[in-house]
């Protein structure tokens, strides 16, 4: 087992940076719910305690039994994590004015606080918390105080307990990942959680898990199932068969291109033609959330049929990765929408399931990626949605609208590529609109179709802001998509983020 710095959630927007903050400093953190830290554990090298939307004195606030943890790892509370430490101990904490909420800076350093290590007077902090600790209890010694928080940092003498009332894992804490790199100093960790030590340690466990059992992995083209394929692939060679579908929702020339690339890597990939049995149970229906399901079943059905043409399959694999894992351990998270497209499927085929990325950030399944050595270009590719192109047909779904959707698509995601826009997208594709409008076209009026653009950057799909595209490249794609995709004479953009907009259409 990996050493290990477990963050503790008390319910904060910003716990799961922290968590990618620690892994950034090469070290293994996992997140667990406030109330659930495993007495059990030997690996644990230090704790921290997230932020919460509550008030340590609100009645409804999380609180944690902290006899356990406190003076015998490393703690470093954060917001309300200090917060709580202070009240817990007899402290007071007290709503403060608005002037404590963004920017602030340290006027205040204990410069031999080994937590504040290469900090210097006059470093900006975020404090994001209506709260202030006005009383700290005995033995807690301030450490750092900007003008208007006094107990902007403290530690508890005779312990390795710490308090910053800002957040150091934000992007606007100048020196916040040096305090958090000190902290993991002060916890003794290694930092030699790496790309490369995850796959070592990953292929050795799957190896020992798995001995001669054979494993069915559903490939989607998207870079979660596709570090999960080569893992296993490592692990198990050729006892791994995977099985990627087309649906006839795919971009254009998508099928071909990824099952080449598979198949470069030396996976034992099956590719399945089976849009004409998609084009017939979709024909007609409009309800998103019907087509949804139609194609979810369908692919269902499609790979229970090819898993038993094999015989003795014992596991399931899947690319599940971190985020959806705290989301379904989460106890404050609110879900919008659930996107389980293979939901289904361990149940109904009796098989147990293999998750190797569970662990893992979106980030961090690209490193992996790359450090196995795979093509850039399944590991750089956006997300797509499982249901494909059959959610970004807005209404009803025929093969006549696929081609021409498939053909704006692609047009738009090669110029961007050729722009070198791609890359600093998170998502991006065109959607088939279910409106028609007034054209010109030479002489001739038009009556056709209108095709909208979507881009968005983000970190984790829970939240997006509309990319702002340069306005040549936008004239470019509308061009080109007008000139040379029948049926369409309208292009635009779609300037919404989320919330409350979500990513796709539908
Ligand atoms: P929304 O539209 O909810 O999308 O903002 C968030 C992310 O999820 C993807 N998405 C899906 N993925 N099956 C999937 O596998 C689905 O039904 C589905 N719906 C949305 C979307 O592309 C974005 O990355």
């Amino acid at each position: 087992m990996h050493e290990k710095l477990i963050i503790l959630d008390f319910g904060s927007q910003t716990t799961q940076l922290i968590g990618r903050r620690i892994r950034e400093l090469n070290t293994y953190c996992e997140i667990l719910p406030y109330n659930k830290f495993p007495h059990d554990a030997t690996d644990v090298k230090g704790v921290i305690l997230s932020g919460s939307p509550y008030s340590v004195y609100d009645a409804a606030a999380f609180k944690a039994d902290l006899s356990a943890i406190r003076g015998k790892y490393p703690v470093l509370g954060i917001c309300y994590g200090a917060q709580y430490l202070a009240y817990s101990s007899g402290g007071s904490v007290e709503p403060a004015d608005s002037r404590e909420y963004g920017r602030a800076h340290l006027s205040y350093i204990d410069t031999d606080e080994p937590l504040l290590k290469g900090i210097l007077s006059g470093s900006q902090v975020w404090m994001s918390h209506g709260d202030t600790i006005t009383v700290l209890p005995k033995s807690f010694r301030i450490i750092a105080s900007t003008d208007d928080v006094k107990a902007a940092a403290y530690r508890i003498d005779g312990e390795q307990t710490f308090g910053v009332q800002f957040h150091p894992e934000v992007f606007h804490t100048t020196d916040g990942m040096q305090l958090l790199d000190s902290f993991l100093d002060i916890c003794g960790f290694q930092k030699n959680w790496t790309p490369a030590s995850f796959i070592e340690s990953t292929v050795a466990e799957l190896k020992e898990k798995l001995k001669d059992d054979k494993v069915i992995l559903a490939l989607s083209g998207g870079v979660d199932s596709s570090v999960t394929a080569v893992l296993l692939n490592k692990a198990i060679g050729k006892n791994l068969t995977c099985i990627f579908v087309d649906h006839g929702l795919l971009r254009k020339n998508e099928f071909e291109d990824v099952l080449r690339d598979y198949e470069h890597l030396g996976l034992n990939v099956k590719g399945i033609n089976a849009k004409a049995k998609f084009y017939g149970e979709l024909a007609g229906v409009k309800d998103p959330e019907q087509k949804r399901k139609i194609i979810g079943k369908g692919f269902i059905d499609v790979f229970d049929e090819e898993a038993h043409k094999l015989k003795d399959i014992k596991w399931l694999g899947q690319g599940t990765i971190y985020p959806d894992v705290i989301e379904s351990l989460s106890i404050t998270g609110t879900v919008i929408k659930s996107h389980h497209n293979v939901g289904g499927l361990p149940e109904k085929m009796n098989l147990k399931l293999v998750e190797p990325l569970r662990l893992l950030f979106k980030d961090e399944v690209r490193r992996v990626g790359r450090e196995l050595g795979m093509m850039s270009n399944l590991i750089k590719r956006h997300p797509f949605p499982g249901p494909g192109l059959g959610i970004r047909i807005l209404g009803d779904i025929t093969p006549e609208k696929v081609r021409v959707l498939q053909e704006a698509d692609h047009i738009y995601m090669s110029l961007m590529r050729e722009w070198g826009l791609y890359d600093s997208i998170w998502q991006a594709g065109a959607i088939l609109l279910p409106v028609q409008s007034v054209g010109v076209m030479g002489d001739e009026r038009t009556y056709e179709n209108t095709i909208a653009l979507r881009a968005v950057t983000s970190t984790d799909a829970m939240t997006a802001d509309w990319a702002q595209l340069p306005y040549d490249f936008l004239a470019k794609v509308s061009n080109e998509i007008i000139n040379k995709v029948k049926g369409v004479n309208r292009v635009v953009y779609d300037i919404s983020s989320k919330p409350p907009s979500t990513i796709e259409w539908e």
